[in-house]
């Protein structure tokens, strides 16, 4: 890798904060871009130069890429809660789609050319046949928040060869787990931090759905540890090069394993030392019986693979509910 700087956006998020320090492992000089919007000053390490502004700020973004020697991004900065963008489409289009655009316009013009860009596998939706899904499986997001991610893929595809980028997209599974209780997840929104929400509220646990047809009648997902996803940024940072200017990849970071919610419950459970109650309530609209990746292509093109499980990832969880507490989360 050559001796410029990886751009983070959004490296003061929840998975931001992983990707730094990865990097940074790597040996790698990291800086920062994050509005701070969702994110945490705090969890920007000391060695990590953080810049607080909008990636819609195109011409304060090409100036931090030139000033700081950027020579590659790795774009995270989004909003990212499916259901709110249902509300908000208008909202979630301008920051994530207007993000990528206005990050394609400052790269131009900074003549920075390689890209790690995150995706999801909201851009799939509602998995028709394929299960597991691959990268050539339909894109039918249901969502605008899935929409903005596809179409964030199609812009820097279409962009590739003008822009002289090499680019890898990556469509993250259902994130979770903790490399430290400090970097633990703040949102609302994913079962696990569910769970322990409910937990400290002295709530049961809703379990949306218990007749799908899956083998306990639970939705099953393809859960993914934030640390291992952190490694697959770096390896993925490995393959974007100077030298392959206008080639892209879409790749799918899973492990190729699901759990049922019921599963992640017992799981969890074994974590806290303590059953958890959990209650049966009816479906959700639009939540599919089983979402798991194909994570082939991946190991292939990253030569990397998941290396933990769902006891790793619930027993990080439970390792970070007194950072939640303490700061107001739980
Ligand atoms: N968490 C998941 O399960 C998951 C799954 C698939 C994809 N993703 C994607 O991963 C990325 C990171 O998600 P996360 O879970 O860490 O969320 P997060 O909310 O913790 O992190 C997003 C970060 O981006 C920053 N940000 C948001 N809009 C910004 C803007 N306009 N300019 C500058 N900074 C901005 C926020 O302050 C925050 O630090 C997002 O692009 C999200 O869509 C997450």
């Amino acid at each position: 890798m050559s001796a410029g700087a990886w751009l983070v956006t959004g490296g003061a998020g929840y998975i931001g904060s992983h990707v730094v320090r990865a990097l940074q492992a790597d040996g790698q000089r990291v800086v920062v871009v994050d509005d701070l919007s969702t994110g945490i000053a705090e969890r920007v390490p000391h060695r990590a130069q953080l810049e607080v502004f909008s990636v819609l700020e195109t011409r304060e973004l090409a100036q931090v890429m030139h000033d700081l020697h950027v020579t590659g991004v790795v774009h995270l900065a989004a909003k990212k809660a499916a259901g709110e963008s249902v509300n908000e489409p208008v909202e979630y289009h301008n920051e994530n789609t207007g993000g990528v655009i206005s990050l394609l316009t400052a790269m131009a013009a900074a003549e920075v050319r390689r890209l790690v860009y995150s995706s999801s596998a909201a851009v799939y939706g509602e998995p028709v046949d394929d299960n597991p899904l691959t990268e050539a499986s339909p894109t039918n997001p249901t969502n605008p928040y899935g929409s903005s991610k596809l179409i964030g893929e199609m812009m820097i595809r279409d962009s590739a060869p003008a822009l002289g980028l090499s680019w890898a997209g990556l469509r993250y599974f259902n994130v979770a787990g903790a490399g430290a209780p400090d970097l633990s997840d703040t949102s609302a929104n994913n079962l696990i931090p569910m769970l322990l929400r409910a937990r400290a509220a002295g709530r049961p646990a809703k379990i949306f759905g218990s007749d799908y047809p899956t083998p306990d009648g639970t939705c099953i997902r393809d859960y993914i540890h934030v640390s291992d996803l952190a490694d697959a940024h770096v390896a993925a940072c490995r393959l974007v090069t100077d030298e392959a200017p206008g080639s892209g990849v879409i790749l799918n970071i899973g492990t190729g394993r699901g759990s049922s919610v019921r599963e992640v419950i017992e799981s969890m459970s074994l974590a806290l030392g303590d059953q958890l109650v959990a209650e049966e309530a009816p479906r959700r609209d639009g939540d599919p019986s089983v979402v798991q990746a194909d994570p082939s292509r991946a190991a292939e093109a990253l030569g990397w693979r998941s290396s933990l499980g769902l006891d790793d990832m619930t027993a990080s969880a439970v390792a970070g509910m007194g950072w939640l507490e303490s700061h107001g989360y739980l």
